[in-house]
């Protein structure tokens, strides 16, 4: 499955949300089912690391943030399956990229807080005018909204029956 998380300038949140679901992925043993980026609306940032505030607020959680800034693009939209957006402005302006997209835009866009259980915010807030406080915020929705979309998934693809194996793919031994 192929996860794209979104916000503004692609260098507080959504590599914030990318880290942490790769960090996740990595301590239950899946990094292998997964694709995970993020990108901007934005272009301003592109080629940017992550802002030090916020890698330094994922440090001290023992995640590593390992994204360059950039913007999404039209190709997005029909190579992820998921795209996540952090605020309502990110939605909105992903949820225009995809109607100028039309057909080719098959990937489901949805709000990252809506699998939120325990916060009752809808928006991830931007942290980037303001002090340490709101980065570790960020990180406390994303770490919970993160934990749920997995579980979230892996509760469907344990649903779903058995796949015929692959043409070619060798029977398992008796
Ligand atoms: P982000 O935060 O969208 O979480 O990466 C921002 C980073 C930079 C700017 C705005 C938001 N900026 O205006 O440069």
């Amino acid at each position: 499955m192929k996860i794209l998380f979104v916000c503004l300038g692609n260098i507080c949140r959504s590599p914030a949300a990318e880290g942490v679901f790769l960090h996740l992925l990595e301590q239950r043993g899946l990094g292998d089912q997964f694709v995970v980026d993020s990108a901007g609306t934005g272009g301003w940032h592109v080629g940017a690391p992550p802002d030090r505030r916020m890698q330094a607020a994922a440090t001290r959680r023992g995640i590593n943030l390992p994204s360059r800034a950039r913007q999404i693009s039209i190709d997005d939209l029909g190579s992820f399956d998921l795209v996540l957006t952090m605020d309502d402005a990110n939605l909105s302006a992903v949820r225009s990229l995809a109607l100028e997209a039309g057909p080719q835009a098959t990937a489901t866009i949805q709000p990252m807080l809506s699998y939120s259980r325990r916060f009752s915010e809808t928006e991830v807030p931007d942290p980037y005018y303001g002090g340490e406080a709101g980065f570790e915020h960020v990180l406390d929705l994303l770490e919970e909204a993160c934990s749920n979309l997995l579980d979230d998934i892996n509760s469907v693809e344990s649903a779903k029956p058995p796949q015929p194996p692959e043409p070619g793919t060798p029977s398992p031994a008796r």
